[in-house]
């Protein structure tokens, strides 16, 4: 597939179609490739990064719907990395190559499988390679499921953080297919590595705890199917009046972290290569470690507070099975050990939950209230529509 490339904002011109022979002199600022620039976290990372002076940053994603036009020193890609021409073709012009594709959603784990391990796997193992052969420093978005149902020390006894370099990784039995992600995650991140540790290639993978903030995934009906992750998922409850489901009763602990507080970490690691060279780094919050039923009060609370004449919205229980369906399991419980984060970047987020909810729910209400209120309108008229 040849990729479609919009004009480079930053004056310069593509010899071949958007992937030319750039010329870097020792003092110019890396030219940096995002692999899913388009998601949920490219849309708060290429516009942090397009504010820094000289910005030079190739953004890729098969679709651009969350991204602002117009971004100084940003060039849009639009392909999939499922082309393997199109891997080669950033990796032969990027200094820094940032991956942050997935089907990050656990309602696709166990319905769709096989390409949630393509996505999180396979697609991506060609990626490695070329960084490596082209000595290009790779920053790997990986992921907190990696450590499964909850943190183990190495002799299997429970411990309260997850720790990059000490915590054993305990995923369910095969016949969980929760866990096709964090397999497939996890042999990448061995893959990525193998590849340091023999190859000279030059990487830090990070694992992000829950995050969470404005232009998560999709609210159902408007601009996706299916089940989105927990925030969007009660963010369309509340949008549509209907119960907040909490999956076994809610008891299962997540810890989440602001967006604008991890791209922070994401530039941090950018800025420092050596440092975090090699390196696998929790980012998340450890003082956020709340249960989901909490969240969705907390989040029914910050929601009647900006829609006070709403119907106050209900709680219900749900089985996992009957919520996913067969093959779900669960995180127990997900707290970050922060100490290497703090050590390596300097960073420590401070943004407790109660503050970044008002301006996630101002954020939803302003992009989906009203299109949500069309689509039930035209659901009561044509009752077929899903
Ligand atoms: C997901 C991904 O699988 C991780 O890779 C990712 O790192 C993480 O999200 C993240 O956002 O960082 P998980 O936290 O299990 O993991 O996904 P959510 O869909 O956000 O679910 C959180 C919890 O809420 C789960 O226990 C789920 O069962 C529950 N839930 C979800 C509900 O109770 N109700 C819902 O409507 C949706």
């Amino acid at each position: 597939m040849r990729p479609k490339v919009s004009a480079p904002t930053d004056g310069q011109r593509s010899s071949r179609p958007g992937f030319a022979n750039v010329t870097r002199s020792p003092l110019a600022p890396s030219r940096i490739a995002i692999l899913g620039a388009g998601g949920f976290i490219g849309s708060h990372l290429v516009p942090a990064l397009a504010l820094r002076p000289g910005a030079r940053i190739v953004a890729i994603d098969v679709a651009f719907d969350k991204l602002p036009f117009g971004l100084p020193g940003v060039e849009r890609v639009q392909a999939s990395i499922k082309d393997r021409g199109v891997l080669d073709a950033i990796t032969a012009r990027a200094d820094i190559v940032i991956s942050l594709t997935a089907m990050c959603n656990p309602a696709l784990y166990n319905t769709r499988p096989l390409e949630v391990i393509d996505a999180s796997y396979t697609d991506l193992v060609p990626l490695v390679k070329l960084c490596a052969e082209r000595k290009r420093r790779l920053i790997h978005l990986s992921t907190c499921e990696v450590y499964g149902r909850r943190a183990l020390r190495a002799d299997g006894r429970p411990s309260r953080r997850m720790d990059e370099d000490r915590t054993a990784l305990c995923l369910g039995p095969i016949h969980r297919e929760r866990w096709t992600y964090a397999a497939a995650k996890q042999l990448l991140e061995r893959v990525i590595w193998a590849y340091g540790r023999h190859r000279g290639l030059e990487f830090t993978v990070v694992r992000p705890f829950n995050v969470i903030g404005p232009r998560m995934d999709f609210i159902p009906g408007v601009d996706g199917q299916g089940i989105p992750r927990v925030l969007a998922a009660f963010m369309h409850a509340l949008l549509t009046g209907e119960d907040l489901v909490l999956v076994d009763g809610g008891r299962q602990r997540r810890s989440f972290l602001y967006v604008d507080e991890f791209v922070n970490a994401l530039l941090h690691i950018i800025d420092r290569p050596e440092p975090c060279r090699g390196q696998i780094i929790n980012l998340g919050n450890d003082k956020n470690d709340v249960s989901i039923r909490t969240l969705a009060r907390s989040l029914v609370c910050a929601f009647l507070a900006q829609r006070p004449n709403a119907r106050v919205p209900r709680l219900r229980t749900l089985t996992a099975a009957a919520f996913y369906g067969e093959g779900y399991d669960d995180s127990i419980v997900r707290i970050p050990s922060m100490a290497k984060a703090v050590r390596l970047l300097g960073w420590r987020p401070h943004m407790p939950l109660t503050q970044m909810l008002p301006p996630i729910v101002a954020d939803y209400l302003a992009r989906y209230e009203s299109r949500v209120a069309r689509h039930t309108r035209a659901r009561v008229l044509a009752p077929g529509l899903p």
